[in-house]
């Protein structure tokens, strides 16, 4: 959805939905003090941990650590996009949604159509195609599902179907109504020499969600192994279907992640393995559709959990697959392990052959990325040939060298000698030796930034405790216009906080959420999770000081920039006043200094 809102229009908005009066709808609520309390309807809970604060107009949970505005909490109720849930709130409220422009009124409807019908059809399918299964013309595809073990609650949970010939599908929507158009939107035919067949048939069909748990596509596949056509085949990429974002089983993860909790997901690489890992109990797993895993994949898997185990088949495919995933996942923050299949096989397999107690096993060893990756190399090595050997030594020390301390380096010399069937002084002393010729320098630095990051740490937080009393308005804040802050998103917040209120508007907690964006501000989403000390003195002691730490460091920062000024001034008189500046600004800094 592209088109621009009018300026205004989502404050508009806002103000006129009651975020209490709409949660009520889904959640029951409890009234204490000026907060109302539910139990978090994003995460699974006994007692209360979700917070609503009607006046600042957003919610909390101190559960699970979820915020938002009314938006964010009809987007996620009801599986919306923000377009979508504007419409739906101002629906709610009698409201027109204002665009900037008339044209851009006119595409967006046009594109809200067609998703619209192109998702309606999508799921018409998929319950023509659960039908089809249990038919008669079926018996293929339901021995098919007998001899791959699939059990009536897999065939359920994952909306499982049949799709038995090239003709079935595009007839039935036909006359049902649907136009060629929005099947052809929907990568639901094909077209071929200008007539249209089914774009998947002669297959089991899975159907694929997107993060609202709305159908975007299917994946095919054959029942009969030995024709001459790809096992799998995907819906192609369309308005609504992008492989490099669809995750196969998360919203079975999603949906199960309500009554349990999971520390981690497992990314298996097939979707059957899927479904026999929820068969089997691990409600937790996921895969790629039918691609590589995407920095985009990553950033969704983040939302869902923090730590992923890599569970890829165990042939040589799957490990380098395995390696691509790891710096992938790496990279988005995510923490990572390995879980090992013996013998090549894949998860379905190996469950079907060994059970869930021994997955399970699997699960508690599964390996931390740098075991993995020495492992793995050492197993590609020929250690029987000096010259790959020393080539192994060469990568694993470079593996190792990084770390941050010789110490934690040194974990990995004994594995690492045994491996190469070397002595470990030998490890080690080429481990120095590459950690020094970088470190000598890097030591140094580090230790001067420990000093620097600390001073930045206390900075950064005293300027948190000031943004968050603000936020929160608590009664001890005193008016104050002139702070600065160096973290650009607090400067932020503060310079619109100082303007709404020249302007005699109230800054509220839900603004927040239309300027900043909360997956990737985490600063700002820290501001409103602030964790208060709830001792008013207490609270208010550390504001006062706050201040101060956040004026010493204004003024260390201007004496700074006077100073070079002075430096580079040539003019005597000029160099007089900025030399009377420096001595004022240091008594004022001495002072504070000395009260503090
Ligand atoms: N895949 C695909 N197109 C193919 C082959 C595979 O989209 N032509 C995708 C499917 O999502 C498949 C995954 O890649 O689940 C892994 O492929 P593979 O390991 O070959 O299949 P398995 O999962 O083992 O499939 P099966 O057990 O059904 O043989
Ligand atoms: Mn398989």
């Amino acid at each position: 959805m592209e088109g621009k809102l009018k300026d205004g229009f989502i404050a508009d908005l806002k103000s006129r939905c009651s975020i209490t009066q709409i949660a009520s709808k889904y959640l029951e609520l409890t009234k204490r003090g000026r907060t109302f309390w539910a139990r978090c309807p994003f995460h699974y809970e006994k007692t209360p941990s979700f917070s609503i604060d009607e006046y600042e107009g957003y919610y909390h949970c101190f559960g699970c650590g979820e915020s938002g505005d009314v938006i964010s909490f009809i987007k996620k109720m009801e599986g919306l996009s923000f377009m979508e849930a504007i419409e739906y709130l101002s629906k709610m409220v009698g409201m027109e949604v204002q665009f900037e422009s008339q044209a851009d009124m006119a595409t967006i409807a046009k594109q809200n159509k067609q998703k619209k019908q192109v998702l309606k059809a999508l799921y018409d399918v998929k319950e023509l195609y659960k039908q089809q299964l249990y038919e008669k013309t079926a018996i293929k595809a339901q021995q098919y599902i007998k001899d791959r073990k699939m059990n009536k609650t897999s065939l359920d949970n994952f909306e499982i179907g049949y799709s038995p010939n090239f003709k079935f599908i595009y007839n039935k929507l036909k006359t049902l109504g649907y136009e060629d158009e929005t099947l052809l939107n929907a990568g639901i035919i094909s077209e071929s020499k200008g007539s249209y067949y089914d774009a998947i048939a002669e297959r089991l069909v899975f159907p694929i969600y997107n993060t609202y748990g709305e159908v975007i596509g299917f994946s095919g596949r054959i029942l009969d192994s030995t024709l001459d056509v790809a096992k799998y085949k995907n819906t192609r990429q369309t308005i609504v279907f992008d492989k490099s974002k669809a995750i196969f089983g998360l919203k079975q993860v999603v949906d199960a992640k309500r009554v349990q909790r999971f520390d981690y997901l497992i990314l298996a690489e097939g979707q059957i393995d899927v479904i026999m890992l929820h068969q089997f109990g691990f409600r937790n797993a996921v895969a790629t559709q039918g691609t590589a895993l995407t920095e985009q994949h990553a950033s969704i898997l983040k939302k869902v959990c923090d730590t992923i185990y890599v569970c890829y088949d165990g042939d040589s495919a799957g490990q380098k697959a395995t390696y691509r995933a790891l710096d992938i996942l790496q990279n988005a923050n995510l923490k990572v392990r390995i879980i090992n299949i013996p013998n090549g096989q894949d998860p379905d397999e190996f469950l079907k052959k060994f059970g869930a107690e021994e997955f399970q096993k699997l699960i508690d060893n599964a390996e931390e990325v740098l075991d993995y990756k020495l492992r793995t190399l050492a197993q590609n090595s020929n250690m029987s040939s000096n010259e790959s050997r020393l080539e192994f030594l060469k990568k694993a020390i470079e593996l190792i060298k990084n770390l941050p301390t010789l110490a934690e380096a040194d974990v990995y010399v004994a594995p690492i000698a045994k491996y190469a069937n070397v002595a470990n002084n030998v490890v080690r002393e080429s481990l120095v030796n590459s950690m020094s010729s970088l470190n000598t320098k890097k030591t140094k630095v580090v230790d001067s930034s420990i000093n620097e990051q600390n001073f930045r740490d206390a900075y950064q937080k005293a300027d948190k405790i000031i943004l968050a009393s603000l936020l929160h308005k608590k009664p001890y804040i005193i008016d104050n216009d002139n702070l600065s802050f160096v973290n650009t998103n607090y400067q932020r917040l503060y310079t619109l906080m100082k303007s709404k209120k020249e302007n005699g508007v109230e800054f509220k907690i839900s603004d927040l959420y239309d300027i900043f964006n909360f997956e990737e501000d985490k600063d700002i989403a820290e501001l409103v999770n602030y964790k208060f000390l709830n001792d008013e003195d207490k609270d208010k002691l550390e504001y006062l000081n706050s201040l101060n730490v956040n004026k010493i460091r204004s003024l260390e920062i201007e004496i700074k920039d006077l100073e070079t000024l002075y430096k580079n001034a040539t003019d005597l008189s000029k160099k007089t006043e900025l030399l009377n500046k420096i001595g004022n600004l240091s008594k004022e800094l001495a002072q504070i200094k000395f009260t503090f």
